[in-house]
């Protein structure tokens, strides 16, 4: 078929249980193969890695020539990404330390055993709404400061918020935008509203360690305050749900490699970064070049979208051996599934650290467990791609 509606065919809801052949046949048209719609798509590994060190390519939509407002810092450019970043990552604890994190070890541990404990054998349960949609929200509203019965708040809100971030948002292209701003708005009202209440009264969570920051230049304003701690909720918990129910379900359908993951329960870590290069919770990332660049061998023009599928990368036969193959014990395993380069994600610790407490906690039930429906109905949207539901039977 014709190269130039790869994207098209990726982005179509019919590809998203098994994108993986539109991958192949991306890294053999490419490595950089111009869309129909003027974008630019790349999918071998080195490549992708190459552009997300590449400080010609900007992170932010502006770059464009849209005129929207200003995005999180996960979509700025340095300067102002790096201070925005360095701030927000200050709570976590020192970088290269076990920090807040790993103090948390034990309670998310709890949690995910919590949320198993009124499944018997013999019930149906579904993974996502059940087990891995809870979990991260749960720990994310913790480690930020959110009351418990406040947290059913954030599933609407970061529903909306999602479904406008996909590289084609649906069908009605103002619609989904509408609603993802105005969800943005509300959930950022209650969180900056959230941390008024904390002014002065400093607690052990991050909406505290931000609004009490007495040195004035670490300080972030309002409205800064409130687009960060979006993003944190948003980037570290629709991802971490996906790597929980990818995990589970890739788990089933290869019985053989989880009897190995009971029996060598210390292959977990392992298993988990193999998932992450396997079945990532993101598959794609844009950049866009701030001038006309030359991208090996193609003039990629100023301002045009550049697509990195860091899903493809991850499944590169020029850098994995035998990469379609899931090897829970796969040695050499430096992935795309957190990005790379400035903008690489810092949550990766925490995301781990609930990803073992989860399929830890769920490997005791895998074993006599089947799935209830092989795909499952996986969600709309193709750069954050996971199933919607995931019902086994225990
Ligand atoms: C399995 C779970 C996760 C996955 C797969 C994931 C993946 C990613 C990826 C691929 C990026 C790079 C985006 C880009 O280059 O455009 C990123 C950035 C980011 N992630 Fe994560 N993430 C996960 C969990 C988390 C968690 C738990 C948090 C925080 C609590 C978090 C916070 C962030 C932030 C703040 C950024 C933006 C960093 C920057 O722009 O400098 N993520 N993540």
């Amino acid at each position: 078929m014709d190269s130039a509606t790869l994207l098209a065919r990726i982005t179509d809801y019919a590809s998203r249980p098994n994108p993986y052949p539109l991958y192949a046949e991306l890294r053999e048209a490419g490595p950089v193969v111009p869309q129909a719609d003027g974008s630019y798509l790349i999918g071998t590994y080195h490549l992708i890695a190459a552009l997300l060190h590449d400080p010609r390519m900007s992170a932010d939509p502006r770059t464009r020539g849209e005129a929207t407002h200003k995005p999180p810092f996960l979509r700025l450019d340095d300067p102002e990404h790096h201070r925005l970043r360095t701030l927000a990552m200050r709570p976590f604890g020192p970088p290269h330390s076990p920090g807040r994190v790993d103090g948390m070890r034990g309670e998310i541990d709890r949690i995910a055993r919590e949320l198993l404990e009124p499944f018997e054998a013999g019930r149906q349960i579904d993974i996502v709404d059940d087990f891995a949609y809870p979990l991260p929200v749960t720990v994310i509203c913790r480690l930020l400061g959110v009351p418990h019965e406040d947290e059913p708040l954030f599933r609407a809100w970061s529903d909306a918020i999602v479904a406008a971030a996909d590289v084609r948002p649906d069908d009605d292209s103002t619609k989904p935008d509408k609603a993802g701003d105005q969800a943005r708005m509300e959930m950022g009202g209650y969180l900056l509203n959230l941390a008024e209440q904390r002014r002065g009264k400093p607690g052990d969570d991050m909406l505290s360690a931000f609004v009490n920051e007495p040195d004035p230049a670490l300080r972030l304003t309002d409205e800064e305050l409130a687009e960060t701690a979006v993003l944190l909720l948003i980037a570290g918990h629709e991802t971490t749900v996906n790597l929980i129910a990818n995990g589970a379900l890739t788990l089933l359908r290869q019985p053989e490699q989880l009897d190995r993951l009971r029996r060598e329960p210390e292959l977990l870590p392992r298993a988990v970064e193999e998932l992450l290069r396997y079945e990532p919770p993101v598959h794609m990332r844009e950049r866009i070049p701030h001038a006309d660049i030359d991208i090996a061998g193609t003039l990629v023009p100023a301002g045009a979208s550049v697509v990195l599928v860091l899903a493809s990368g991850n499944r590169d036969p020029m850098r994995f051996r035998d990469p379609d193959r899931f090897d829970p014990a796969r040695p050499d395993n430096q992935h795309l599934g957190f990005g790379s380069g400035i903008h690489a994600c810092y949550g990766g610790p925490l995301a781990r650290v609930e990803a073992y407490a989860a399929l830890g906690a769920l490997l005791p039930h895998l074993g006599s467990a089947r799935l209830v429906e092989d795909p499952p109905p996986y969600r709309q949207n193709a750069m954050l791609r996971g199933p919607r539901h995931l019902p086994i039977h225990l």
